[in-house]
């Protein structure tokens, strides 16, 4: 995998359709040190023309020592001895002329080389293939809208990434009308609709050239930009992607829409943990018991969500107490209502990030810490319950139970 930067986004453009595959652009240097972060399939890193030599050097000498197995190639308009030898010395792995387009490709196919084969060694050829450890997928449903699922997936998988103590990737699900990009004012280079094409060649590299980074230890794979693609998304590789993704990161956190398409069940299936969102509303809690009932019908085993009652303070005329009485089963957690909420989703920047000591902060930041705290237990271990079915699933066991 090659990842781009240029401060011109069009020559950063152009680089990309000269080194081809799925090299992707990256905005900015910091944004290039997150995406190596969370991306250790990264093997080639190409540095444009406008990207001054000493952070370039600055850039490969942090490289060289914390990931040799990544080469760093650096684009100059005029190649000289001087500019040469400083960029080597430093751990730049090539320098290359601006217009030595066939030079540049040249490089990088000489860095990836370079990067498998020392992978190999260290690793053993088969090594990389084998999931090493196997993550946790949470995800986040109501099957009524505007209840609240995009706030809290965006809000509780910055809290698992805890400032880069956890690797997350959140995943919208939403094909049609996600808003995670939004939530989070990302400028996504791709999206989930480029898994697609890409068909059997969909493997972690693959994935990972898909993904857009947001904080440290926080990453996503957002939904597509246009609202007619979410058809050509089959279920299928969506169980892939997130199988994909299970493998690479500490827990997948996954916005839904408000329904029990395909694709919810799939992530369903795949889920440690099911955050189950409800208002004090008749309506929402009308929905809440009904999928409730559903999941009952799909065998979802019970120990597997909680509920989370959104805006829990507002007064609206109806009691928690009657709340758990109504649906007979208890409630987890209770997010209180805030303004600071939507002011923080128009600002972009989740609240648990923007204000840790928030009411919504803390209640958020308690759920994932009881999520992770969950994991050492049998509804967390990723091991047994509604995964074990391999004959079926829940898309299967839904067309028994329809
Ligand atoms: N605790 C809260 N306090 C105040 N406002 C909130 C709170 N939680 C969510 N909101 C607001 O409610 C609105 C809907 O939230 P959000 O987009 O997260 O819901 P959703 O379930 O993802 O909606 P959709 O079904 O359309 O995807 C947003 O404007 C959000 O800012
Ligand atoms: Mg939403």
């Amino acid at each position: 995998m090659t990842a781009i930067f240029d401060h011109d986004s069009s020559t950063a453009d152009s680089l990309r359709s000269t080194v081809g595959g799925s090299a992707i652009v990256v905005p900015s240097l910091d944004g290039l040190r997150r995406h190596l972060e969370t991306n250790l399939a990264e093997d080639a890193v190409v540095l444009g023309p406008s990207v001054d030599l000493s952070a370039a050097a600055a850039l490969a000498g942090s490289m060289r020592v914390t990931r040799p197995s990544l080469g760093v190639i650096l684009i100059r308009r005029r190649l000289d001895t001087s500019v040469l030898a400083e960029a080597l010395r430093a751990g730049v792995r090539e320098v290359i002329e601006e217009r030595d387009m066939s030079g540049l490709n040249a490089a990088v196919g000489r860095v990836r080389d370079i990067a498998r084969a020392m992978r190999e060694q260290v690793l053993g050829p088969d090594t990389l293939e084998e999931p090493t450890s196997k993550g946790r997928l949470i995800t986040v449903f109501s099957a009524k809208g505007g209840c609240g699922k995009t706030t809290l997936a965006t809000n509780l998988a910055a809290a698992l990434a805890d400032r880069g103590r956890r690797e997350v990737c959140l995943v919208d699900l939403d094909l049609a009308f996600g808003d995670v990009a939004i939530a989070l004012q990302l400028f996504p280079a791709h999206t989930i609709a480029d898994a697609v094409p890409l068909g059997s060649a969909l493997d972690a590299s693959a994935i990972a050239s898909l993904l857009t980074p947001h904080s440290p230890g926080l990453t996503t794979l957002v939904a597509p930009l246009e609202p007619g693609a979410a058809e050509s998304i089959p279920a299928e590789l969506v169980g892939r992607v997130l199988d994909l993704l299970k493998e690479r990161f500490d827990y997948v956190v996954v916005d839904t829409p408000p329904a029990f398409d395909d694709q919810v069940l799939v992530a369903f299936d795949r889920s440690d943990l099911v955050a189950l969102l409800a208002t004090l509303d008749i309506p929402a809690l009308k929905n809440l018991k009904l999928t409730l009932e559903t999941m009952d019908l799909l065998n979802f085993p019970r120990d597997r969500w909680r509920i989370v009652l959104n805006r829990a303070d507002s007064k609206v005329g109806l009691a928690y107490s009657e709340v758990e009485k109504t649906l007979g089963v208890p409630i987890s957690v209770q997010i209180p209502s805030s303004r600071d909420v939507p002011a923080s989703i128009n600002r972009g920047v989740p609240i648990v990030l923007d204000d840790p000591r928030h009411p919504v902060s803390q209640s958020i930041r308690d759920f994932a810490e009881s999520a992770v705290a969950g994991s050492g237990r049998a509804e967390m271990s990723g091991t047994h319950g509604i995964r074990s079915d391999r004959r079926g699933g829940l898309l299967r066991r839904r067309a028994r139970t329809s």
